[in-house]
């Protein structure tokens, strides 16, 4: 990964100030090509060029377009970059979100940037826009390229020097505290995309959980359970998927405790198969090396404590992800094992690469008695066939109860990353009778995420609990205004919403 992008705050007269490097100046127009007061004020008849640039390049201050002008004489910037404002839909409001995006991938390779955060028409709630804005900004800006030993021309940075954006208001102060507010959400949406990123040979279990270890920094507490630990919880379903590969299994506990010292906790548990051959049920070769990012549940988890932890959130958080890698050797587990999970249920294994569910059967029975939270949510790039169902747009989400699902898709209607609820119920149920166990992990041909979601629910009991099935959203998705990157850190912002919006204080 690059060095993340220095992000800071200028007034706006500092802005204008000469840089011995040279920068961009970036202003933004709305639908009218109106410019902020203090954008006329500052750009003073340099501003003259901006309506018949306009006028030759047809730009109509729309969100998503810009112009990119040489810098008129009398300013020291090298390039003026004017970003249209005006939303797509008449009445509609600006998404200063997007519009962070779209100024960092119109900034391309000039890294050096002084942004005008002004406008025409200031928004309604200055900080949350400045604080939107600077996340968009951070999310576009992230690159995995730490195995890149030949760095093209296309990737330095055009001026050389460290990538360097600051953003400048009236005044610096409230736009710093805009950046600070953010930056660890920011951090914690580019933690769970690296994790997803890096490749299964450095990832692995005792790897993936030395880095979750790293959250100690923050005031997480981190508790690692070894393999030995694990076997005298009895959390058999979880260890059979790992007893075939080299790497030892791992379960991490990250505690966060900002909120009331007896509050009930809200509980997260994230599926963490490093690596996904299927096992003994070997998957075919073709695009076998995307199941690296078969640990994206585990990876969101841990990006959002890391996140809850950084702006010190006002809420008892636990982060519960179970890191197993599944491969064919000797002793791997067989179809037609049965194993004891550690609630007791037995499972008979039909397919062993139905593995994401042994997994998070033992880490969900774990957390919900060992902590007793107010809820669980996992996620998981659980199965194919939601990806079938959904595509790449919309995670899917499964409950058992109303409120918390409700709560999940207006935080995805927030944020952008959204959760399309699917049904449960006892005829699904039916799916995963076996005929040697209490169950068995695959449910046949048919609603294959669902019976899956059945397969989970014997697991939390009455514990309020949605499962997110991520397997179109938290890697290879569509890149994007706010996201490049084959891990996309999905779920990070969701869930840091979810519970800033309904379980702080
Ligand atoms: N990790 C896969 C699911 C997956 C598929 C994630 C594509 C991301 C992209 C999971 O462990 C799996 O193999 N599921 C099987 C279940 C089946 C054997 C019942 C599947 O979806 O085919
Ligand atoms: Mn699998
Ligand atoms: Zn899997």
């Amino acid at each position: 990964m690059s060095e993340p992008v220095t992000l800071g705050a200028l007034t706006i007269a500092e802005a204008l100030a000469p840089a011995p490097a040279g920068y961009v100046l970036v202003a933004f127009a709305d639908g009218a090509l109106g410019l902020g007061a203090k954008t006329s004020a500052a750009l003073g008849e340099a501003a003259g060029v901006i309506p018949r640039a306009a006028e030759i390049s047809a730009f109509k201050g729309k969100i998503g377009s810009a112009l990119d002008l040489l810098a008129p004489a009398g300013l020291d910037a090298r390039r003026l970059l004017v970003l249209g404002t005006a939303p797509e839909k008449e009445g509609g409001k600006t998404d200063y979100l997007r519009l962070g995006g779209l100024v960092a991938a119109k900034l391309g390779k000039s890294k050096n940037a002084r942004i005008l955060f002004d406008f025409a028409a200031q928004p309604e709630d200055f900080a949350t826009a400045a604080g939107d804005f600077a996340l968009g900004l951070r999310l576009r800006s992230y690159k995995f390229d730490q195995f890149k030993t030949r760095k093209t021309g296309k990737d330095e940075p055009e001026n050389g020097g460290p990538v360097d954006f600051r953003i400048a208001g009236a005044e610096a102060a409230p736009i710093a505290d805009a950046i600070a507010k953010v930056s660890g959400l920011a951090d914690g949406v580019d933690l769970a995309r690296t994790l997803v990123n890096l490749p299964p040979n450095l990832l692995y279990p005792e790897s993936f959980a030395d880095k979750a270890k790293e959250l100690e920094k923050l005031g997480v507490d981190v508790e690692i359970l070894d393999v030995p630990a694990l076997e005298s919880l009895g959390m058999r379903a979880l260890l059979g998927v790992g007893q075939g590969s080299k790497r030892p299994s791992r379960v991490v506990i990250m505690r966060w405790n900002g909120g009331a010292k007896d509050a009930q906790p809200v509980a997260f548990v994230g599926k963490g198969v490093c690596f996904d051959s299927g096992g003994v049920s070997l998957k075919p070769g073709a695009g076998m090396e995307d199941m690296k990012g078969d640990m994206g549940g585990a990876a969101c988890v841990t990006g959002l404590l890391h996140a809850l932890a950084s702006r010190k959130a006002a809420v008892n958080a636990i982060g519960a992800i179970g890191l197993v890698e599944n491969m064919p050797d000797g002793a791997a587990q067989r179809p037609g094992d049965i194993v004891a999970a550690m609630s007791g249920t037995t499972i008979e294994i039909i397919n062993t690469d139905a593995e994401g569910r042994l997994v998070l059967a033992d880490v969900l029975w774990h957390v919900q008695s060992a902590f007793k939270p107010a809820f669980i949510v996992d996620l998981a790039t659980l199965t194919g066939a939601i990806l079938v169902a959904l595509g790449q747009e919309y995670a899917g989400l499964f409950s058992n109860n109303d409120q918390l699902a409700q709560r999940l898709t207006e935080a995805g209607t927030q944020t952008g990353e959204k959760v399309w609820r699917m049904p449960m119920g006892p005829a699904y149920e039916k799916m995963i009778e076996s005929k040697f166990a209490d169950i068995k992990n695959t449910g046949g041909r048919h609603a294959g995420s669902i019976s899956a979601a059945q397969f989970l629910q014997r697991f939390v009991n009455d514990t309020p609990w949605a499962h997110l099935d991520i397997a179109g959203t938290a890697m290879s998705s569509p890149t994007g205004d706010l996201n490049q990157s084959w891990g996309s850190g999905w779920g990070v912002r969701l869930l840091d919403r979810l519970v800033k919006d309904y379980y702080e204080g």
